[in-house]
């Protein structure tokens, strides 16, 4: 391998925006670890990316996956430059507060806040220690961790909490030259955004459909956040369907 070759961790690179990000970074030239829990999808994005990847299945709430993911990467690759802290998920849909199971708030709380977490903590660690030392990690966030929409709870919460974790990092990784930025996507075309087209509670309660912009849109702009210098970062940077409801109390 090329020793110029840049090394980046995309979870959730199965899918969505995740995928749209790693076929971006490799075909710019860098290596990528694969990492989400189904590994077909991750094998597909292997196969469409054409060029050094590797593929780890890994839940991210579960602290010896992360483990093992991060250690795979350092025994392949020997560093890491990147990671894109993507893996997410958006929980019980169309749930009033009141009617919320415990174990449905656990499941969004677990992967949003803990899985970035764990695996900013990794990747930390790994750029704190490598030579030369330093990198980036890119927090995937939200319009949610801005705003909410109706009967969001879970997701805005955690996409709030993201912030705080994207400012901590920041703030935490100066010494070590470890850049941390997030990324507010509103509405991206996915899997998770489907219904969006379809029609969706707003605010005043009535159900309209939401305009949606490419993932590949996205996937340019968080490659230009991965590839400025260490010493230049975009600390937030919003991305949004241009004509959404969000601007202007929608
Ligand atoms: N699409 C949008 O407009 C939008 C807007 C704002 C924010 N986002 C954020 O963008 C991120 C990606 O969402 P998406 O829209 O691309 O939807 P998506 O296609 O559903 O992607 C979610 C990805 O996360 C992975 N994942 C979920 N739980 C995981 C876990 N426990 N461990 C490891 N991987 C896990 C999934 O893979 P497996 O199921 O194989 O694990 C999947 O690849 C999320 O953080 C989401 O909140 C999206």
């Amino acid at each position: 391998m090329n020793p110029q070759t840049k090394i980046a961790v995309v979870t959730g690179a199965g899918s969505g925006i995740g995928r749209a990000v790693a076929l971006a970074l490799a075909g710019a030239g860098w290596s990528v670890a694969l990492a989400g829990r189904r590994t077909g999808p991750l094998e597909e994005t292997a196969r469409e990316a054409g060029s050094e990847t590797m593929c780890v299945p890994a839940d991210v709430s579960l602290p010896a996956d992360v483990n093992a993911l991060f250690t795979a990467v350092r025994e392949r690759y020997g560093r890491l430059d990147l990671l894109f802290n993507n893996a997410g998920t958006f929980g019980p849909r169309g749930v009033p507060v009141e009617d919320i199971r415990y174990e449905e708030w656990r499941s969004v709380v677990d992967v949003n806040v803990t899985g970035s977490f764990l695996c900013a903590q990794a990747a930390f660690r790994q750029m704190k220690g490598q030579d030369p030392q330093g990198g980036r990690i890119i927090n995937n966030g939200s319009i949610s961790a801005h705003a909410p929409r109706p009967n969001s709870i879970a997701y805005t919460t955690t996409k709030h909490a993201m912030t705080g974790l994207t400012k901590s990092l920041s703030l935490d990784g100066r010494p070590y030259r470890i850049a941390c930025g997030q990324i507010d996507i509103g509405n991206a075309a996915t899997d998770m955004t489907e219904r969006m087209q379809a029609g969706i509670l707003q605010a005043n309660g009535e159900l309209m459909a939401e305009p949606v912009m490419d993932v590949r849109d996205v996937a340019r702009t968080v490659l230009h956040m991965a590839e400025l210098p260490l010493e230049a970062n975009v600390q937030f940077a919003t991305v949004l369907a241009t004509t959404m409801p969000y601007i202007g109390r929608g």
